[in-house]
């Protein structure tokens, strides 16, 4: 895996990690009022930035443009502010 499917993965693993750290904490302090912002760190920064990168992975072609680039920031900025926001929400 390379160029930006290897981007899409290897973010993907940071996000999870912090993802499950902070589900280890919900479930360690037993407070799960944050319980959607867990959920949506990983089902957005894993598995959804984890899709995109074996897409890209699979076609090649696809990645080779600027749009993937593009999509890249998008998807990254995204995240990063939903993830607070939906915090910032609750
Ligand atoms: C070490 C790994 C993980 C731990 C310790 C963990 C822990 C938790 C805890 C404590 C809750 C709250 C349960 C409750 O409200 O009763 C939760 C909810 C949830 N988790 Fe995880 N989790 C982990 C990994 C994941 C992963 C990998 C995903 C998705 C790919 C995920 C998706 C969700 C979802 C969708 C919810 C429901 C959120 C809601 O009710 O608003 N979790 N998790």
């Amino acid at each position: 895996m390379r160029g930006i499917a290897f981007w899409f993965y290897f973010t993907g693993v940071i996000y999870v990690i912090a993802g499950m750290a902070f589900g280890i904490h919900l479930s360690a302090t037993h407070d799960y009022t944050l319980a959607p912002v867990h959920a949506h760190l990983n089902l957005i920064g894993w598995v959804t930035m984890g899709l995109f990168g074996l897409y890209y992975h699979a076609v090649p072609a696809a990645a080779d443009g600027i749009l993937a680039k593009i999509h890249f920031g998008v998807a990254t900025v995204g995240l990063w502010l939903i993830t607070p926001g939906i915090a910032f929400a609750i």
